[in-house]
């Protein structure tokens, strides 16, 4: 697999942030991949089913931009939308035929003739893991999707999935807010299995940069402050690489919609804490020290 080690999500530029026309969809894209980020996270939901279709427009302008970079989607919610008249509740849907529907709007949408990853969004209750396999057998065999996973599984779960097919990503929330998966086996399974795990939310979904921080955070933010200054980065440089040094080789999805931002995050892949340093953040995140 050859991702960037830093992922561009793209979650927030369509209708559900920024808002971006097909200029400025163009300016971001070649930005990023001129700052070195050719990974691009995209669901079949974001905007409201209508993300996808936005950035597609650019490949579709200029085809030879997909050559530099990997796209990355997910499917399996069924959200209420007027894009989807049929859909009556929020649901999940991993069955064989909804997976491949929704991977042939995504190609579609993004003018693309294969996806780089195809990730299942959420664990879907009734999920068959003999169905999705064949799935993603029969995506693999078409050429249309060359790898596969999973987002916001359990451990138990991606074994399950595992057993009959292999699941190579896991995308999960993980920051210096949201530990768990350094402590509930995600990560641990990720290094076992040889999966890459991505991160979402890396910077707490913004939640730095409230003006009205909560303790937590407040400690946080000193702790990252000066950090900063010690190793001449930014507080937001210096959460991203606590996260790149993980020996599971996180790969932080970032959600900014500044391409000065995506640049400042892509510069961090050179950056290394020292051990003491990392450890004075994980203190500052559950303010006890380690036992
Ligand atoms: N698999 C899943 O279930 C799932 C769920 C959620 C998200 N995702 C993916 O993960 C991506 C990232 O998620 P996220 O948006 O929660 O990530 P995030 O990177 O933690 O947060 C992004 C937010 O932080 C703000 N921000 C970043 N740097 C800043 C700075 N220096 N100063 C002030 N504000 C700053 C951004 O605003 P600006 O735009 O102004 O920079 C944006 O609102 C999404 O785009 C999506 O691709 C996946």
């Amino acid at each position: 697999m050859q991702f960037s080690k830093i992922i561009a999500g793209v979650m927030k530029w369509g209708v559900w942030g920024a808002g971006f026309a097909t200029t400025e969809y163009d300016r971001i894209i070649r930005q990023s991949l001129d700052a070195g980020v050719s990974t691009f996270d995209h669901a079949d939901i974001y905007g409201d089913y209508t993300t996808e279709a936005e950035f597609g427009a650019v490949i579709g302008r200029d085809p030879a931009l997909r050559l530099q970079m990997q796209l990355v989607t997910k499917c399996g919610i069924r959200m209420v939308s007027p894009h989807r008249p049929q859909h009556n509740l929020k649901s999940y849907d991993t069955s064989y035929h909804h997976i491949l529907t929704s991977v042939d709007r995504s190609l579609k949408n993004l003018h693309t003739d294969y996806l780089d990853a195809l990730l299942i969004h959420r664990p879907d209750v009734l999920m068959d893991a003999d169905e999705i396999a064949r799935a993603f057998d029969a995506l693999k065999a078409s050429g249309k999707v060359l790898h596969f996973g999973v987002s916001n599984f359990t451990p138990a779960q991606l074994r399950l999935l595992h057993s009959r097919f292999p699941v190579e990503i896991h995308q999960v929330e993980c920051s210096i807010v949201h530990l768990h998966p350094f402590l509930d086996g995600t990560l641990d399974q990720c290094q076992e299995l040889n999966i890459l795990p991505m991160a979402w939310g890396p910077l707490g979904s913004g939640r730095f940069f409230d003006p009205m921080p909560d303790a937590q955070t407040t400690r946080i933010r000193k702790c990252a402050e000066n950090l900063a200054t010690k190793y001449a980065s930014t507080p937001d440089g210096i959460l991203l690489s606590w996260l790149l040094q993980h020996p599971a080789g996180i790969a932080p999805v970032i959600g900014t919609s500044k391409p000065e931002r995506i640049a400042n995050a892509a510069a961090m892949t050179k950056l290394h804490l020292e051990r003491e340093d990392w450890y004075q953040l994980w203190t500052a995140s559950t303010g006890t020290e380690v036992p």
